[in-house]
């Protein structure tokens, strides 16, 4: 008799929406013999900046890059501080180091996982030059709270909005609130270009600067230069990076931005069956939904209550994997792997909320092509482990 609690096959951690509309968007860039960074990049960044309502959208090859260039534009350096999250991914502090800057932890808060604001400012120094709040999940970080203490010492917020789009914060759209914002277009990401990511500003001075930093530091609108309208002539102002996405991204993303409110309420939708359908099992904490704003579920963060559980975080992954259901983890935090932990000497208690919430995390898979069945699937797994495991 089949076990219903073990699906047939394999469910993926995370897939991408793509379909009929993406291939023909793509073709027509690849019959038009322009294939890199052209007009289809043009008109994604211009639609991207009306959809978040930031003055200036650039566009990269990917969120990483979208931070080192906003991090140079506002002229990080050596020894500087930037106040961030532990709670996160490789590329949120590793382009603070890319300037020789420091990266500052600052704990998180215990529900949303986000930076919290009440303990930033007790880490400013005279070398703080920017705040880099990540919006964990897609959920918003308090941003009042983080602007109001950058406010007061005059330097900006960049947001890492790698999750946040499209999310909002207090009826506005992620993008157009702090002085920079970087979205990322990776794989698994709420929209995706394959590889790929945006910068938005509203700042002409620093849109400007990322712009000819993601080209080789030459002068602006240098891709033109094979067009009709470009001409061979171009000036190198620094020695810059190799960042441009190319129109082929662009024609993926462009389709995906007008799928995104679309593929956003199907993964709302997943995430409110999930939290309906375990809110009667103890041992396994919900994920808050957006107070705040809209949230755009890029993850779907469970926390287990290992008290009430006689198998530990990694079992109960691999319970999972068991029935057929891909989980994850989000995020080991920074300030434990060796190179943070050796560098700037940090140990897992240095931040405790962010160590402690890590242990006990597991990301349950919810994208926009899971069916009933599939969300079902994932539903009747974790309350069949819980069921066999609890205390
Ligand atoms: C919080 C966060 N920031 C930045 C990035 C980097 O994005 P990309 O892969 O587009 O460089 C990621 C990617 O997973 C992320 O999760």
């Amino acid at each position: 008799m089949p076990d219903p609690a073990r699906r047939e096959t394999l469910l993926p951690f995370a897939l991408p929406d793509l379909d009929e509309l993406e291939l023909r968007e793509i073709k027509s860039v690849l019959d038009s013999g322009w294939i890199t960074t052209g007009s289809a990049t043009k008109a994604f960044e211009s639609e991207f900046a009306a959809a978040v309502h930031a003055k200036h959208a650039i566009a990269v090859n990917s969120c990483t890059a979208a931070l080192h260039l906003a991090l140079e534009a506002l002229g990080l350096q050596k020894g500087d501080e930037v106040i961030t999250t532990p709670y996160t991914f490789a590329a949120t502090a590793e382009v603070i180091r890319y300037l020789d800057a420091r990266p500052v932890f600052v704990d998180v808060e215990e529900g949303s996982l986000n930076i919290d604001p009440a303990l930033v400012e007790r880490a400013v120094t005279e070398k703080t030059r920017a705040i880099l709040p990540v919006h964990i999940a897609g959920l918003s970080a308090d941003l009042d709270g983080l602007q109001a203490v950058a406010r007061k010492y005059g330097f900006p917020v960049v947001e890492d909005a790698a999750h946040a789009f499209p999310a909002t914060y207090k009826g506005k759209m992620i993008g157009g609130l702090s002085d920079v914002t970087c979205f990322s277009f990776y794989a698994t990401k709420t929209i995706t270009t394959a590889e790929g990511g945006m910068i938005c500003t509203d700042n002409d001075r620093w849109a400007e600067r990322c712009r000819i930093m993601s080209l080789h530091g030459i002068s602006k609108d240098a891709w033109k230069r094979y067009s009709a309208e470009g001409s061979w002539y171009y000036e190198i102002i620094a020695p810059g990076y190799k960042y441009n996405m190319t129109d082929i991204a662009a024609a993926m993303g462009r389709v995906q931005l007008r799928k995104a409110s679309f593929m956003r309420s199907k993964r709302a939708r997943i995430a409110a069956r999930f939290s309906e359908l375990l809110a009667d099992v103890p041992e396994v904490q919900l994920p808050p939904g957006g107070v705040d704003g809209e949230h755009a579920w890029h993850l779907y963060m469970l926390r287990l209550h290992l008290d009430r559980l006689t198998i530990d975080r990694k079992r109960f992954i691999e319970e999972l994997k068991s029935r057929n259901i891909s989980a994850s983890v989000h995020f080991i935090p920074l300030h434990c792997h060796p190179y943070y932990r050796d560098t700037f000497g940090h140990a897992p208690g240095d931040f405790p909320v962010a160590y402690r919430e890590y242990m006990r995390e597991v990301s349950l898979p919810i994208y926009s092509t899971m069916t009933d069945r599939d969300v079902d699937d994932v539903i009747a797994a974790v309350r069949d482990i819980v069921r066999l495991h609890r205390t």
